[in-house]
């Protein structure tokens, strides 16, 4: 079967972790025996520094006609300016709109070495095995934005549809773990909560009734996190909610370069991308964590080219570097490998 992977390298350590995404694919395809077309693009600063527009149509066309995207990171602070015209952020958030790609899944389960560079206590952590759906295309992301002399708006907008969606998406994943789903809100103050809180509930009620449901305010979810991780399963949440809470629930597995994500919708390409950004304050010293990138071409092959022998060999290869304790600078400081070197025995590992 021959499959294409647009790879949008972007920005800071974007290309750097998407060098080593890059030779995963070409190892899973010699192990396995696929064939993969792989399409690079420009988005985000280098595509507006090439094109003066973070997302180029030749790019949307790339991803497009691709079976899968992934991602590296976007933005930094050459781009940064807060009257600039445009931002390196507005070509990820026009490319997640234009994929559609409304449901963002973030699993979080702390590999038991990574869990130990954890501020967090050990047996916090314990059976910790989280699945994040945030919401990925609606919300105050997407909603009007202006300014009036001295005061701004964004405006926070969902509909029935948009929630009714992802909550399908939410409740086919929880059937196949422990069937609970946490529906995290804001409902005590904001309109757009409430229309989640009914709709979450009656879509559940309706289509789901073997899911459990509970409501979560957002504010006690972000303490919850932090003291009882291991109560939690599905998560579903609104676009911001769900990535404030995903940087810190990165705190439990040890570091935020360990997190990947996949975003799916109807149809078309599923995005991929690690949850962390371009780190401007390590990029180009080659000492990038890669492994959450890995792991989300892990996702990519699972969820986009129906490869889960494949899928689960990259995450077997990378459990076994944590094992190995193959760390990056993020993880120890002592005896920390480069980006590369992680990379590379992730992908020897695959190959063997
Ligand atoms: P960040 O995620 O880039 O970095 C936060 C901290 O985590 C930094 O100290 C960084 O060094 C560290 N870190 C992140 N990824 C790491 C990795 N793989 N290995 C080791 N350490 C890692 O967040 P930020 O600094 O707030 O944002 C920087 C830029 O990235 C901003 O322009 C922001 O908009 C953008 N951003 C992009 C994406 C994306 O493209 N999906 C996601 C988040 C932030
Ligand atoms: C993420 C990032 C993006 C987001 C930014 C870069 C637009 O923080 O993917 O988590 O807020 O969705
Ligand atoms: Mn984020």
């Amino acid at each position: 079967m021959k499959s294409t992977i647009a790879l949008l390298p972007g920005d800071g350590i974007g290309p750097e972790v998407c060098v080593q995404a890059r030779a995963l694919i070409d190892a899973v395809a010699t192990r396995f025996n696929h064939d993969f077309a792989i399409e690079e693009a420009l988005i985000g600063g280098a595509a507006i520094d090439a094109h003066a527009d973070p997302l180029p149509p030749a790019t949307v066309a790339v991803c497009e006609r691709a079976d899968a995207v992934l991602l590296g990171a976007v933005g930094g602070p050459k781009w940064s300016d807060p009257n600039a015209r445009v931002r390196p952020e507005q070509g990820l958030l026009k490319l997640r709109a234009t994929l559609g790609v409304f449901a963002n899944l973030r699993p979080v389960k702390p590999h038991p070495v990574a869990a130990k560079y954890s501020p967090l206590k050990p047996k916090l952590l314990n059976g910790v095995d989280l699945l994040f759906v945030r919401e990925l295309t609606g919300g105050v992301y997407f909603g009007e934005k202006r300014r009036e002399g001295d005061v701004a708006f964004d405006a926070c907008r969902y509909s029935v549809q948009e929630v009714e969606r992802v909550t399908r998406k939410a409740a086919l994943l929880a059937r196949g773990r422990s069937g609970k789903i946490t529906h995290v809100d804001k409902a005590n103050v904001l309109e757009t909560s409430r229309l989640w809180r009914s709709t979450v509930t009656r879509v559940l009620r309706d289509e789901f009734p073997d899911i459990a449901l509970e409501h979560v305010l957002v504010d006690a979810m972000a303490m919850h996190l932090l003291t009882k991780p291991a109560e939690f399963d599905v998560i579903l949440t609104e676009n911001l909610f769900g990535d404030i809470l995903t940087d810190e629930a990165s705190v439990l597995g040890g570091s935020m370069g360990l997190l990947p994500s996949a975003s799916l919708g109807d149809g078309k390409a599923g995005l991929y991308e690690p949850i962390h950004g371009s780190a401007p304050d390590i990029a180009g010293r080659g000492i990038a964590n890669p492994y959450a990138t890995l792991l989300s071409v892990a996702l990519l092959l699972r969820h986009s080219l129906g490869l889960d022998r494949e899928a689960v060999a990259v995450e077997a290869a990378v459990s076994d570097a944590l094992d190995a304790r193959v760390l990056t600078r993020d993880l120890t400081r002592r005896n920390a490998v480069s980006t590369a070197e992680a990379g590379a025995w992730v992908v020897r590992r695959l190959a063997e």
